[in-house]
């Protein structure tokens, strides 16, 4: 027996339809403010990914070579293919650029629930504008797309990288800032080697709020910012109780810089982070300088955290299951099926010559909501049987009337 390879998911009917109408949200919240969607290749050149992180990634990345000998990876990401197709074909269109993105991205990591070495990524870019109020728009669209998702038990995190970098500089120790944001990262504080007293200051910073960390900073830039941010996101309705400000928020990704944010569910256990992102730094590697600010959500773990509250929602399909009599009744029963599937209703016909009883069974099972039945009395009468498979409610109707029924159906 050949089995899916080793974290990957089959993705099958019902998960299949959740994740469609989750899909759906993501796609209609991104397009109401204003974004537009693209897509970039499953694989890239491996320099593309290493270029930012160093040869270390390359663990965690699908890399291989091709038959022409080309280093090529499957994307574990898509920010830098995005800046990558931004600079190949984007460039010279007006700024604010607004991208949105879907599709599977593959790290090769110790998969375990909610991790995946297949997963997929619903995200955004947005190229062009460096300003307080472009983090603050990046920032309420994640919250955004959450809330329309329907999601409530989660955490936004913000911070700006800024912060601790100003402490490390105004301290001497920029040199291992790399170690010690490695440690915070992992919530492994323990291992990290400095003096008592500069060791207590961090733990105090990451701590603390806005108005404390002013304080313990000469250069309070990063912070003033930060609370821009903050003070715009309330425009949005995205008051202070709704987020809360932790500078131990420091992102795995190399290219980030400014403001930096991340969603969890506390309802996931060890893998709860359901979407990250923030402003970084990617231009750069192509010769081009320009602002950018973005997000990924997690579409998995997120449609996980969804199921835990009982939110992930069914598509409401008036659907029908059209059940001929007879080999008379064939003619008629297609012209029905005909007239409602270019109607758009799902509609499905027996093809298994099954009894009346085994289709309906059959349909029962498979989550038809009605069943129509067409035999000799319908057909003479120009008439259909309509069974609403839940009440077991039965009526027959005029042939003509059967899409405006349809309709009121839709309607309920
Ligand atoms: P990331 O935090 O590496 O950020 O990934 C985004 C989200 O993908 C995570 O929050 C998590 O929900 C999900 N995720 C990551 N790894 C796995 C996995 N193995 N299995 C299942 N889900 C996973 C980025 O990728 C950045 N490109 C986000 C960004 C866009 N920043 C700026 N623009």
């Amino acid at each position: 027996m050949i089995n899916r390879p080793r974290g990957t998911r089959d993705l099958l009917l019902e998960e299949m339809e959740k994740r469609k109408v989750l899909e759906d949200v993501f796609r209609r919240t991104c397009e109401s403010f204003g974004y537009r969607e693209v897509l970039t290749p499953t694989f890239e050149h491996t320099e593309l990914f290493t270029e930012r992180s160093g040869p270390s990634i390359i663990d965690s990345l699908y890399a291989f070579k091709d038959k022409s000998g080309r280093e090529l990876s499957l994307r574990p990401e898509f920010t830098a293919p995005v800046i990558r197709a931004y600079v190949e074909g984007l460039r010279e269109r007006p700024k604010p650029l607004k991208l949105y993105y879907f599709g599977p991205t593959f790290r090769y990591e110790r998969p375990q629930a909610g991790r995946y070495r297949e997963f997929w990524q619903f995200g955004t870019e947005l190229i062009g504008p460096d300003t307080p109020r472009a983090d603050a728009e990046n920032i309420a669209l994640a919250y955004e797309c959450m809330r329309r998702a329907g999601l409530e038990d989660f955490k936004l995190n913000i911070s700006h990288l800024g912060v601790l970098e100003t402490f490390f500089n105004e301290r001497n120790i920029s040199e291992d800032a790399g170690d010690i944001y490695h440690a915070i990262d992992n919530e492994s504080m323990d291992d990290i080697e400095c003096e008592v007293e500069l060791k207590m200051e961090l733990e105090t910073i990451l701590e603390s709020d806005i108005d404390k960390i002013k304080n313990m900073l000469n250069d309070t830039s990063s912070i003033d910012y930060l609370q821009e941010v903050l003070n715009c996101l309330e425009k949005y309705g995205i008051g202070s109780e709704k987020y809360s400000v932790n500078f131990s928020t420091v992102r795995g990704l190399d290219y980030y810089k400014g403001v930096v944010f991340e969603f969890e569910a506390e309802s996931l256990g060890a893998e709860k982070q359901i979407c990250g992102g923030g402003d970084y730094t990617l231009g750069d590697i192509f010769g081009v300088e320009v602002s950018s600010k973005g997000f990924a959500i997690g579409f998995d773990r997120t449609l996980i955290a969804l199921e835990k509250e009982g939110k992930a929602g069914d598509i409401q399909r008036n659907n029908c299951y059209l059940i001929p009599i007879g080999e008379e009744s064939m003619d008629y029963a297609y012209e029905v099926l005909t007239t409602l599937r270019e109607d758009g209703v799902p509609t499905d016909i027996e093809m298994m010559d099954r009894s009346v009883g085994k289709s309906l069974s059959y349909a029962d099972r498979t989550g038809f909501k009605y069943s129509i039945l067409i035999g000799e009395d319908e057909v003479k009468s120009d008439s259909v049987t309509i069974k609403n498979m839940k009440s077991g409610e039965q009526s027959t109707i005029e042939k003509d009337t059967l899409l405006e029924v349809f309709r009121q159906f839709e309607a309920e």
